[in-house]
């Protein structure tokens, strides 16, 4: 069987390194929008599994990747504990703000069962992508899930949820521990229905005071971790504390994750010899540096991360998800060049 370089990677350091990109099935590609046209409300749009299986295939289309990731959304976890998850065109996602230490926290939700349209997709996604290319499943780390389920929505500092880590730290780590099973459940069913890799979104990491880091953003990762390897789950899991800043160092040894995705402001030299020699680093180009029509400095860009990486176990991607409006050929440049590089 021809194994996908992603795979390859987390055995040894590969000839080539592979490439995929955060966010690489949304909006940056015009027929993206023809598919959302077929359903307008988004959390039908995650469990329809013809549009799934399409979103997911999209950007395959355009480009030589060494991944597909499933087309799906952190969210629907919240959705599936009934808390009246929306998407609005231009708000973002909204949901019922939890009232912590009020709204009570409901253990028992049949996630799986819920999330069975991505389930299947994942099953018909298996057969139908080449075994060269990792079909990658995902979900939002605990913190960041009660991130949204407190504020309600958005936010530039998640007051209410540092308030409530403070306040009402009982409660929050019964949601803490909810999460962690729920998250865990949709990995699991994830992995065993073809998923060859699984990465944990902590979009909202930077957010957790640092004397909490090791308990809302360390242990709940190395938690899920060990449930999923007590489950005999042994695919490779990516872990992504997004803009963590200096706690990446102690998260790459203690969340038992087997490759570190690294957001745009980590120093990889830094990185290189501060981190968990044994994990694999993912990262870090800049996403912003695709959007401008005529980039001269993508080219050096591109190469510095390169070479700073040529020794390494690594995986090329973004420090965060493609924007709406980055240039289709601007990526085609990046894969080609990481394509043509020779280590
Ligand atoms: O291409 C892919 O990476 C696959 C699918 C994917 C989506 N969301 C689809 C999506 C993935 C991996 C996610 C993860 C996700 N969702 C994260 C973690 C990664 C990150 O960006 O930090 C987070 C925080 C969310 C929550 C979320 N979903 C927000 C805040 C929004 C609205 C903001 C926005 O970008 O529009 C979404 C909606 C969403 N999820 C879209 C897509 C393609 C946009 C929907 C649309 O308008 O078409």
């Amino acid at each position: 069987m021809n194994q996908s370089l992603i795979s390859k990677v987390f055995k040894g350091k590969t000839a080539k390194i592979p490439v995929w990109f955060l966010r690489q099935s949304g909006r940056h590609i015009p027929e993206y929008f023809k598919i959302k046209e077929k359903e307008q409300n988004f959390i039908k749009f995650c469990l329809n599994e013809k549009l799934i299986i399409e979103s997911t295939k999209l950007p395959l289309k355009y480009y030589d990747l060494d991944a597909a990731i499933i087309f799906s959304d952190i969210l629907l976890i919240p959705w599936a504990m009934d808390r009246n998850v929306k998407f609005t065109k231009s708000y973002g996602p909204s949901l019922d703000p939890m009232v912590p230490n009020e709204t009570k926290i409901i253990k028992n939700i049949p996630i799986t069962k819920k999330l069975e349209p991505l389930e299947n997709s994942i099953k018909a996604l298996r057969n139908e992508l080449p075994s060269s290319k990792s079909l990658i499943g995902f979900a939002g780390a605990p913190w960041t899930l009660a991130c949204y389920m407190i504020e309600g929505k958005g936010s530039k500092d998640f007051i209410n949820t540092r308030k409530a880590l403070w306040d009402s730290n009982k409660w929050f780590m019964e949601l803490i521990e909810t999460l962690i099973n729920f998250v865990s459940l949709k990995l699991e069913m994830q992995a065993k229905a073809g998923a060859d890799v699984l990465m944990i979104f902590d979009s909202w990491s930077h957010m957790v005071p640092n004397n909490f880091f090791k308990d809302c953003s360390i242990n709940p990762i190395a938690k899920i971790v060990e449930i999923l390897r007590s489950k005999k789950i042994f695919v490779p899991i990516i872990g992504f504390p997004f803009k963590a800043g200096s706690s990446i160092v102690d998260y790459s040894y203690e969340s038992l994750v087997d490759c570190i995705a690294l957001d745009w402001s980590v120093d990889l030299n830094w990185a290189k010899n501060n981190i968990n020699k044994e994990i694999v680093i993912q990262g870090n180009l800049d996403p912003a540096s695709l959007i401008p029509y005529e980039s001269n400095y993508l080219n050096k860009n591109v190469l510095s991360i390169l070479d700073k990486m040529k020794d390494e176990r690594f995986i090329f991607n973004v420090g965060h998800g493609l924007t709406p409006d980055c240039k289709i050929n601007n990526v085609k440049k990046v894969i080609s060049i990481v394509r043509d590089y020779e280590r």
